[in-house]
């Protein structure tokens, strides 16, 4: 049988993760927490497929892209455009591929901005406030569903 696939899609300015703001996103790069989720998913017996970027559309394309790619599930940390986009909300309603928010911090627990999620809204489950170790928290949730 094939390997579970799930795709890590990762917002606006995760690339500079261990640059940026380190009291509040922790010290690990995402090349750190790629490999994190590489071994993981090696125990685990999934293929992971992880990408960033900083705009919009790429993170709707690639949303679109892994349900056409037969992904068991998305973990998505849509960075500030959790708080902001309609389209990320509608991209993932528009995919049957279950989608694990994540997020480094706890956006709860921080600005009035940062507490509504449009991402969500529309998302199976979150996971926020455990740092690097959220993803693997979301990694073990997505291969189990
Ligand atoms: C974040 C939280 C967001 O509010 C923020 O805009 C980010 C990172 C997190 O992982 O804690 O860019 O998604």
């Amino acid at each position: 049988m094939a390997e579970k696939l799930i795709y890590v899609l990762n917002g606006p300015n995760l690339n500079l993760l261990g640059l940026r703001e380190p009291e509040i996103y922790g010290s690990d790069t995402l090349d750190d927490i790629a490999g994190m989720l590489e071994d993981r998913a090696q125990e685990i017996g999934c293929a992971i497929e992880m990408r960033q970027s900083n705009h919009e559309g790429h993170l709707i394309d690639w949303l679109h892209e892994a349900q056409a790619d037969g992904a068991q599930a998305v973990l998505l940390n849509a960075g500030a455009f959790t708080h902001t986009s309609v389209a990320l909300y509608d991209a993932i309603r528009s995919i049957r591929t279950p989608v694990v928010e994540v997020h480094l911090s706890n956006p709860h627990a921080r600005e009035a901005f940062r507490h509504k999620s449009f991402v969500g809204m529309a998302a199976k489950g979150t996971i926020c406030g455990f740092g690097a170790r959220g993803y693997l928290l979301a990694l073990d949730a997505a291969a189990a569903l």
